[in-house]
């Protein structure tokens, strides 16, 4: 598995690949819609986008859409006005974007989603810069069938009802369950991917199975949800970790602190630099180069063995 420093230099690669140069980007105009600021993660996506943005030269327009989409059709439709270069749409929801994606390929204006997916055809947008949410909710399967031998009650945290994240970490996960007729998915709820719904989402689980008895794991879509649903089985007097195992996504630094005191058990990494790949790929279509619809950006799974060394290493 890679590494964030090998997905840095591989994506790098990429842009050396398409015979792109810092240069030839500092002068684009590109809008970024950008979903809101759910979490942990998210928070990061941002800084970095527009850190690296900073780095390029590249004039930079960000909007913020506070878990809306139609704030974000809005945005699209004002970057398309605005005449940009290119626009990154980071989309709460995988439908709904037909319609703003043909407006901006008829302007002529590259779209890269960034992060998550859309159910819209292909040739509506220029790539997807983003990790395959399938593989990530199977991996988090596959530990947590190692670690219980085949046999576990799990209750789901889920993210963004609709979300290309929610719908493909739910399907990763539940393709590989599906293998061992010893592992039953109990409950399943949306904590919004926000630490505030997985607490509140994993104390109405805690209470309809006997205190918490019943449960042996919690799949978490997120860190966050992770991290609430642990204030949530503390509260509840169980321990986490222990009484109750915890896989979640993201790698965030907070749940490495988690996993290092003993809270969680594993986390699945998902790389938040997503500027540099997506900002070549806009560059290399106005090149007229061709551009792969996928670029792929998937991260491996941390245990709590390296957890306080990679808290250190991240928290700085
Ligand atoms: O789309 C990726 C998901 O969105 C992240 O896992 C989550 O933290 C974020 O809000």
């Amino acid at each position: 598995m890679k590494s964030l420093k090998q997905l840095a230099v591989s994506t790098a690669a990429l842009g050396v690949a398409l015979g792109l140069s810092f240069a030839a980007q500092a002068e684009m105009m590109i809008g970024f819609s950008q979903i809101g600021s759910e979490s942990g993660w998210r928070t990061s996506e941002t800084e970095s986008i527009k850190a690296e943005a900073e780095k390029r030269g590249i004039d930079l327009k960000f909007s913020d859409a506070q878990q809306k989409q139609e704030n974000q059709i809005k945005a699209v439709r004002s970057f398309i006005a605005q005449g940009v270069d290119g626009i990154l749409l980071a989309p709460v929801v995988e439908t709904g974007w037909d319609q703003v994606l043909q407006e901006a390929k008829d302007a002529g204006i590259p779209v890269v989603l960034v992060d998550r997916g859309v159910a819209a055809d292909e040739s509506l947008y220029l790539t997807k810069v983003a990790s395959d949410f399938v593989v990530e909710g199977a991996l988090a399967a596959a530990w947590l069938a190692a670690e219980t031998n085949g046999v576990c009650d799990v209750v789901e945290l889920q993210g963004t009802v609709g979300s290309s994240a929610a719908n493909d970490r739910k399907e990763g996960f539940e393709s590989v369950v599906g293998n061992f007729p010893g592992i039953s998915i109990i409950r399943s709820q949306s904590g919004d991917f926000t630490r505030s719904g997985g607490k509140e989402v994993m104390e109405s689980f805690l209470k309809a199975e006997d205190g918490g008895k019943n449960i042996c794991a919690v799949y978490a879509h997120n860190d966050d949800m992770a991290l609430g649903a642990v204030q949530a089985i503390k509260e509840a007097g169980l321990n986490p970790g222990d009484d109750i195992l915890i896989v979640s996504i993201d790698a965030v630094p907070d749940i490495f602190k988690a996993m290092a005191d003993g809270d969680t058990n594993a986390t699945i990494e998902l790389n938040p630099h997503l500027g540099g790949p997506s900002f070549d790929a806009i560059a290399a279509a106005k090149e007229g180069k061709e551009v792969p619809k996928w670029i792929k950006a998937n991260g491996p799974l941390y245990l709590p063995d390296t957890a306080a060394e990679e808290y250190k290493m991240r928290s700085k």
